[in-house]
């Protein structure tokens, strides 16, 4: 008797350690999207109460420092959404009297973008140069007048341009200096080997101009054209000052602003202009490979290396950010550019499919320069990445989550969200057999299994590719080998060739999934109620 009363507290004992231990239990997201871009933000609550307090934002600035000493506009864009999702203007009555440039800001007004210059340059490259399939080749190959820089053997003072990529030099790697410039021909001594570590180079961009201009057999301007000019319809954008100020932000003179001034040479790396309304549409033509093929756009947006800050990386010239947006990696690929009383700021993020240009033209006079570009990117990324995440977790709910079933074959699937990212998969059987706990359950205890998209499908399939892990205790102190690798098997299970949790809805007119189909089983499931 006694022994039967212990043996039942102890199983009460490890019972209660169990439940214990299972709610600490963590798992870990794949970096990707959680769930599809969300769309309609315009229509949407959660949107709209985001603006709502970015507008208060601005209009409470606009009499203090440094709001009251920058003219900008500010567009947040979306492919999916004419014109803008939001927009801001501020110019302040001193613009009226300007003698020169616009007496009043709007989306086509023409600011200098500095260095966003560089991711122009790189764009009209990817354009007109077949994509990235240069980004290997040599330097000298394409720009042979650099020969004449070369010294005989080893010499730390002459950059290796026998060795330095078209790759590395957008990627911020060829180990070039910031600026220097002699007869047409960069040159200079190298700050660091190549590949070794970023070091931020506008002499790069200028080679990848010259460059690009002797790939293609026409001048800088001609690429221009034929690409940004032509192919994109932009109309306010240029390279060289525009002959007709008359759209320019211009707070002061064209002088004292630096509106007035070419860089020549330099112009793909900081010479450019543009306008709210053209960054519109070159973010939604990268951001929906409009003009680029879609593998092209995704390579872009990858980093060719970290820097010092976890939190950061470089691309080609991507200046990346990434922050945790309800306890996933969101990858922030952003630009700025800073030329005389210029600041601006470019971002795209292609999780949630959307864009943000803020372009400034700060009083010279005042005292706080570009504070702006450098304050409100904060204050905006911070407002919008949980709402955007937000938006896209109640739009996957509406559109795929519940129960999908065959009754004739006993099979079906049952697809939630809880707290973390993704949806879930909380029950699936197939022809009678439990493939949630007697298939893929057995493989991984205490089975998360989520689902993300997977863009292999198109028009009225949208594709999702399973990735199932194991919750697990949080790791101890000082463990971090291993952690979080499970894009090492992701859906690895195949039957008949075909990944087991790949799934394929079919969408109704109203974007809401009908049915989904497992291409491994080859059984459609219909959605109940
Ligand atoms: C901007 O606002 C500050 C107060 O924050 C004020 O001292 C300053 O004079 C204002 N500058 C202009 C140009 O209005
Ligand atoms: C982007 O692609 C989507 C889907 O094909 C389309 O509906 C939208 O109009 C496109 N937007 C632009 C600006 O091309
Ligand atoms: C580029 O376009 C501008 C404006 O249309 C034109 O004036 C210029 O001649 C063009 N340049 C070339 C090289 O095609
Ligand atoms: C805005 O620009 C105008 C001239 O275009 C300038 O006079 C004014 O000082 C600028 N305002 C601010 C706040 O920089
Ligand atoms: C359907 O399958 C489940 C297991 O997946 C099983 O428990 C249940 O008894 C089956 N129902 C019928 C009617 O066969
Ligand atoms: C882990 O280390 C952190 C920082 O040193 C400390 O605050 C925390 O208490 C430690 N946790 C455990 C479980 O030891």
């Amino acid at each position: 008797m006694r022994c039967q009363v212990l043996t039942s507290i102890l199983l009460f004992v490890v019972a209660a350690t169990a439940l214990k231990r299972r709610a600490n239990l963590q798992t870990c997201p794949l970096l990707a999207k959680q769930y599809p871009s969300p769309v309609g933000l315009t229509e949407d609550p959660i949107f709209k109460a985001a603006i709502a307090s970015l507008d208060a934002t601005l209009d409470g600035g606009a009499n203090v420092v440094p709001y009251n000493e920058t003219n900008f506009s500010l567009g947040i864009f979306n492919p999916s959404t004419d014109g803008f999702v939001y927009q801001y203007h501020h110019s302040d009555a001193a613009l009226a009297a300007s003698s020169y440039g616009t007496k009043s800001i709007d989306g086509d007004s023409i600011y200098r973008v500095g260095s966003i210059s560089k991711l122009l340059t790189m764009y009209i490259f990817l354009l007109a140069a077949d994509g990235d399939r240069y980004f290997n080749t040599p330097v000298l190959e394409l720009v042979p007048e650099l020969k004449q820089l070369a010294s005989d053997g080893w010499n730390p003072e002459t950059p290796d341009f026998d060795d330095i990529t078209i790759g590395d030099l957008a990627g911020q790697m060829a180990g070039l200096a910031r600026d220097f410039y002699i007869n047409g021909i960069a040159t200079g001594s190298p700050i660091f080997p190549i590949a070794y570590t970023p070091v931020y180079s506008n002499e790069a961009f200028a080679l990848i101009g010259v460059a690009l201009s002797h790939l293609v057999g026409r001048s800088f301007e001609a690429v221009f054209n034929e690409t940004l000019r032509s192919t994109l319809s932009l109309s306010n954008t240029y390279f060289t000052v525009p002959s007709d100020i008359g759209q320019g932000v211009i707070p002061g003179t064209p002088l004292s602003t630096g509106f007035d001034g070419d860089l020549g040479v330099f112009s793909p790396a900081g010479g450019f202009f543009s306008s709210l309304n053209d960054f519109a549409c070159l973010g939604k033509a990268i951001l929906n490979s409009t003009f680029l093929s879609k593998a092209h756009t995704r390579r872009w947006f990858k980093p060719t290396s970290f820097v010092e800050d976890l939190a950061q990386g470089v691309g080609r010239p991507w200046e990346i950010f990434r922050r945790q947006v309800n306890g996933h990696t969101v990858d922030l690929y952003t630009k700025a550019g800073d030329i005389a009383a210029y600041s601006s700021f470019f971002a795209l993020v292609p999780t949630y499919d959307i864009g943000i240009t803020l372009m400034t033209a700060w009083d010279p006079a005042g005292t706080s320069g570009g504070a702006v570009r450098n304050q409100l990117p904060n204050q905006l990324f911070n407002a919008l990445l949980p709402a955007l995440d937000d938006i896209a977790k109640r739009q996957a709910m509406t559109n795929f989550a519940g129960q999908y079933m065959n009754p004739q074959t006993n099979s079906s699937i049952t697809i939630g969200t809880d707290a973390n990212p993704a949806l879930k998969i909380t029950a699936w059987n197939f022809n009678g057999v439990d493939i949630f706990n007697n298939v893929l359950g057995l493989l991984a205890p205490d089975l998360d299994l989520r689902i993300l998209p997977n863009e292999l499908y198109q028009e009225r399939k949208v594709g999702f590719t399973s990735y199932y892990q194991s919750a697990a205790p949080p790791p101890a102190n000082g463990t971090w080998y291993l952690q979080c690798s499970g894009w090492i098997d992701v859906d690895e299970l195949t039957v008949g060739n075909l990944p087991l949790g790949q799934l394929v809805f079919t969408m109704g007119e109203n974007g809401k999934a009908m049915s989904v189909e497992s291409r491994a089983l080859r059984q459609v499931l219909i959605r109940q109620g």
